[in-house]
């Protein structure tokens, strides 16, 4: 079962004091040593909130899911290093030690492989959901319209035992409600899931095969793709993750808060930018426009353009999801017989931005989405399937962190606090009294 988050409060306090009036906070510390202050008495003892746009100071809950240490470029699920997961795991089992808080047993995977195997099929009248949808409707949408429709065909989706389920089968249908969004756009047949395919050969075969031929999964582009779910499973507390851990703090139910995870996921300061990376490489490709150019417009303030997959909230060092993706990519394209110009041109960028004081001074580095639309591109996987993408890779992690906040004794629905700057009270004029 997963691990309650574990903090202890030490003796560590501050002492806050306002208007005369003081009071004593508790710092509290987790298990890799970050402090927090707990504002819980600040209200009452003092009438202060605080206050944070983007919450880039405020920490929202305690997990024990992911580690992340963006000085040192650390990412760690329930513990183990991206890197070691990277090379030795599976999106599988990736998928139990999120949810589960332990790396399964070999009866524990056989089962789970079994069980998401088994469901990976949609309804029947799901062809008639995707029929209503205009055929050039973005996937993204496409996707959170099928999630949050999903809780129209399991109408008890968090009744006790039947939670698993919904777990098992939001695994299970996000590659076949991906795939389907796909073919709608480009009007072939829905492909119907193989049982004798693994998860990432799976996807691809829904993807890529018609009825009228067969479609040969290369085990080093269903490698690639697993490789690419693994690094985008979790990533703590990001928008939206956010997202659905306050949509589910309502107890509105997982259906219902993965769906709004998958809008949040589409913006393109989000999951959204590996797809702008595509077509900011291509822009730069197609015109001729050289590294140099492009830099110089992304710094310069009077232009709203910026370095896509560069920078990123927490770290502030090298995305260490960055560094494995930019090894795949030169093993993906040659393999796969990819042209790497688009490859060359992102390399040059990096190697221009981070040798260029604007970036340095402000810690910009590649994140996840640098490169990962590369490999997409050499695979095959059309432009505007990489956030789709994205979210079938960030499935496990929503689901874990909906369930932590779930099963957190203190949890209640999120609420934040304002400050109000509008207008004082004033009486109503009637409209023949108006300017
Ligand atoms: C993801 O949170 C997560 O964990 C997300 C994610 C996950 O796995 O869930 O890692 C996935 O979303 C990765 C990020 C993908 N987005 C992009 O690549 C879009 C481009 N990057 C940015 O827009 C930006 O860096 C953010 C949104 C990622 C982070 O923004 P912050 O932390 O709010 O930083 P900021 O916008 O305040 O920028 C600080 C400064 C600003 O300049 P000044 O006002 O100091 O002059 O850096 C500049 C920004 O203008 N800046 C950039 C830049 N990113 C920041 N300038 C040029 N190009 C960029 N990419």
């Amino acid at each position: 079962m997963a691990t309650q988050s574990s903090v202890k409060a030490v003796m560590d306090n501050v002492e806050v004091t306002f208007g005369g009036r003081s009071v004593r906070l508790p710092v509290v510390r987790g298990s890799e040593g970050e402090a927090a202050i707990d504002i819980g008495r600040l209200r009452s003892d003092l009438g202060l909130i605080t206050l944070d746009p983007g919450y880039a100071n405020t920490g929202s809950c305690t997990s024990a899911i992911t580690f992340i240490d963006g000085d040192r470029g650390i990412l760690r699920y329930r513990g183990y290093p991206i890197e070691q997961l990277a090379e030795k795991s599976s999106f599988l089992e990736v998928v139990w030690l999120l949810i589960h808080g332990e790396l399964p047993s070999a009866a524990q995977m056989k089962e789970l492989k079994a069980q998401v195997t088994h469901h990976t099929m949609l309804h029947e009248n799901f062809r008639r959901f995707f029929a209503a949808l205009p055929k050039d409707a973005h996937p993204m949408p496409v996707c959170a319209a099928a999630v949050g429709a999903l809780a129209t065909f399991y109408q008890e989706p968090e009744s006790e035992g039947l939670i698993h389920d919904t777990v098992i089968r939001l695994i299970a249908k996000m590659p076949s409600i991906a795939a389907c969004s796909y073919k709608h756009s480009i009007g072939q047949p829905f492909m119907y899931p193989r049982n004798d395919l693994d998860y990432a050969s799976n996807f691809l075969y829904m993807m890529f095969a018609t009825p009228c031929e067969e479609y040969e999964v290369d085990p080093v582009v269903a490698r690639a793709l697993d490789l690419l779910l693994i690094l985008h499973a979790d990533h703590e507390q990001n928008c939206s993750t956010s997202t659905v851990r306050l949509v589910g703090s309502s107890r509105a139910n997982l259906f219902a808060s993965i769906s709004a995870g998958i809008s949040a996921l589409w913006g393109p300061l989000h999951g959204g930018a590996n797809q702008q990376v595509i077509e900011m490489l291509e822009r730069i490709a197609a015109e001729e426009g050289t590294a140099e150019r492009f830099l110089a417009r992304a710094k310069d303030t009077n232009d709203t353009t910026r370095l896509m997959g560069f920078g990123h909230r927490v770290y502030k060092s090298y995305d260490p999801r960055a560094a494995i993706l930019k090894r795949t990519c030169t093993e993906v394209i040659n393999r796969v017989g990819g042209s790497s110009r688009l490859l060359e041109i992102a390399m040059s960028l990096e190697e221009l931005a981070l040798k260029d004081e604007y970036f340095v001074s402000r810690r910009l580095y590649p994140n996840v989405d640098f490169y990962s639309g590369v490999i997409y591109k050499a695979i095959g996987i059309p432009v505007n399937m990489f956030t789709a993408l994205f979210a079938m890779g960030r499935t496990p992690g929503w689901i874990a962190q909906w369930l932590e906040m779930r099963r957190e004794p203190s949890s209640k629905i999120g609420r934040p606090r304002q400050i109000y700057t509008g207008a004082t009270e004033r009486p109503y004029v009637p409209m023949e009294r108006r300017g």
